[in-house]
């Protein structure tokens, strides 16, 4: 099995960047983690990698002029570790069109609502405040608008009486560390077809009678 190699790009905290280390990590997994970028240099997941001995670098976005500018490095940095695939993981810098259309169908981002709900920033105050009663993560793949493209895989947790923004960005981050190592996975192994605003997964099924129901009495 030739494994993918994959870049995880992240902003700070890195946790689900450790998820798909941790995943990587199984011998059959269809991926390895070959570099980890951040355009921060005190992000605290670069200290994770390097502890797990994953190649790291640090492209300061305030050195460059230019939105271009940062992505020549960065695609400088992609060829060099001879990347295929890119995992953006809390990576709050938007990228070019230009580079988006580059990558497309090799781009992946996870984001923390139940996409198209909730785009953008503040996800979990928003979706307190409009009192969903069910939340959640999508992985997807990234094109050049923001928090759109196509949907790979998605996880829904329950909101919950008194829930404060904590506590609901830690119960959806633990689903995110859960879907999105499958998610790449299915990338890795060639399972995904995108079809328009749809991916199509090869072998995929799910509990047609299975609802989370929310709140339950
Ligand atoms: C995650 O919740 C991720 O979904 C979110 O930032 C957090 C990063 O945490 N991403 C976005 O909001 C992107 N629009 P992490 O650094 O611990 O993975």
């Amino acid at each position: 099995m030739t494994r993918k190699r994959v870049a995880i790009l992240i902003s700070g905290r890195g946790s689900n960047m450790a998820a798909l280390i941790e995943a990587a990590s199984a011998r059959n997994y269809p991926a390895e983690i070959a570099l980890v970028v951040s355009n921060r240099a005190a992000a605290k997941g670069l200290e994770l990698a390097n502890s797990r001995s994953i190649a790291t670098a640090t492209i300061d976005h305030v050195a460059y002029k230019s939105r271009e500018q940062f992505e020549a490095e960065l695609t400088k940095q992609l060829s060099a570790a001879k990347i295929e695939i890119i995992c953006l993981a809390g990576f709050m810098r938007i990228l070019t069109a230009s580079f988006v259309k580059q990558w497309e169908g090799r781009l992946l981002n996870i984001h923390p609502s139940l996409l198209p709900a909730f785009k953008g920033i503040d996800t979990h105050v928003r979706a307190l405040d409009a009192g969903v009663k069910v939340h959640g993560c999508s992985v997807h793949f990234v094109v050049p608008e923001l928090d759109s493209g196509p949907i790979v895989m998605q996880a829904a947790v329950p909101v919950l009486e008194g829930d404060d923004e904590e506590e609901l960005a830690m119960r959806v981050l633990a689903a995110e560390h859960r879907i999105y190592s499958e998610a790449l996975r299915l990338l890795a192994e060639g399972k995904l077809t995108i079809e328009g605003e749809r991916v199509v997964v090869a072998g995929a099924n799910g509990d047609p009678d299975r609802a989370l129901v929310s709140p339950r009495i």
